[in-house]
């Protein structure tokens, strides 16, 4: 059974009439024990708000349309807050995009993250704790936690804040691991520790990873999906996708990864911007940034075509239709 399976998810955000503006339009996708998903796509996305969604940890004004979020077969769309409240810090744990701000200035590294422990185990003694707590710091290469325990964050770098960051995520052993932008405050050599950690951690757990960075999908992932403007415009593996990437959008993000055999050759870029929700429009939502855009892009949503049984494209061009009427 998949850790986490999204099926036919919708959200969006209510406007001032009260209408609701579609974000994350029908996202499907899932997670296998042992497995990492990607999450890829220009900033507004909606990388963010699909991981936020199994959280249960919606900003205000977000509401949820329609779908299913099923973790360990149960839907966590219908659960009540004292239920979610159970799983989310404990079997579902998540790295946030600010690092910074997801600790407490004003209390002790040790405290931090033994609360986290404490929260879901109210039982364990304190030296049970203190224990588990210099153990999780040792996992993630902090040297000394005996004495770093009492430290307080300002004493550590930003890459050992982010370590604390996976301790405190990972005390509790969850089944589900969310990183959103686990790497990209970090310096280059700070960031291959914490992927070789994160890499360690999916022998006990499922993962989602939510990046800008390609390579970062390359080397920690199994699975991708590519979202653009709230849909997946294509998802698969990754061995499918990076090989034969189908849909423009993909094909774009590809070819702006910088390369060192040519590096003086200018990086391409995908013209244009991610349209505002309002302007999402009925079609294909890349249509207007798309250099094969046909007449049939602009009316008509595409539909997920399977090209073979690990590759997903919503694409009229892909799945054929498109006739070359533009
Ligand atoms: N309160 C709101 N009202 C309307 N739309 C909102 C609101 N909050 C967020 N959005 C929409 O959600 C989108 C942001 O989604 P999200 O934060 O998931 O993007 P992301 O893919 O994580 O981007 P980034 O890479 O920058 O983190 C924005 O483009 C915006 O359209
Ligand atoms: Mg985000």
């Amino acid at each position: 059974m998949a850790v986490i399976e999204f099926i036919d998810y919708s959200m969006g955000f209510q406007a001032q009439d009260g209408s609701v503006h579609n974000l994350i339009d029908r996202l499907s996708m899932k997670v296998e024990e042992g497995r990492a998903l990607g999450i890829v796509g220009e900033s507004g996305c909606g990388k963010s708000m699909a991981s936020l969604s199994v959280m249960r940890l919606l900003p205000h004004g977000a509401v949820v349309q329609g779908g299913q979020i099923l973790f360990e077969g149960r839907d966590l769309l219908q659960l009540s807050e004292a239920k979610i409240g159970g799983i989310r810090g404990n079997k579902i744990t998540m790295i946030f995009q600010e690092p910074m701000t997801a600790l407490n200035p004003v209390l002790r590294v040790g405290f931090q993250i033994g609360e986290a422990l404490r929260l879901h185990h109210p039982d364990m003694r304190r030296d049970e704790v203190e224990r588990a707590v210099i153990e999780a710091l040792d996992q993630v290469g902090i040297p000394q936690p005996r004495a770093r325990i009492h430290q307080y964050p300002h004493e550590f770098s930003g890459g050992m804040r982010q370590r604390v960051m996976i301790a405190m995520a990972m005390i509790n052993r969850p089944a589900l691991l969310i990183a959103d932008e686990p790497t990209t405050a970090l310096d280059v050599t700070i960031q291959a520790q914490i992927l070789d950690i994160m890499k360690q951690f999916k022998q006990s757990g499922g993962m989602v990873v939510v990046t800008h960075n390609l390579g970062v999908v390359a080397e920690l992932c199994e699975e991708v999906v590519v979202m653009y403007a709230g849909c997946a415009v294509e998802r698969g593996t990754v061995h499918a996708i990076f090989r034969h990437p189908r849909h423009p959008y993909t094909v774009g993000l590809m070819a702006a990864i910088p390369t060192l055999s040519s590096p003086k050759t200018p990086l391409k870029t995908i013209a244009g911007a991610v349209p505002a929700i309002m302007d999402f429009g009925v079609g294909c939502r890349f249509a207007q940034r798309c250099e094969h855009c046909q007449s049939i892009c602009r009316t008509q949503r595409p539909p997920e075509t399977w090209l073979d049984e690990a590759h997903v494209v919503q694409c009229w061009q892909a799945c054929g239709a498109a006739k070359g009427d533009a």
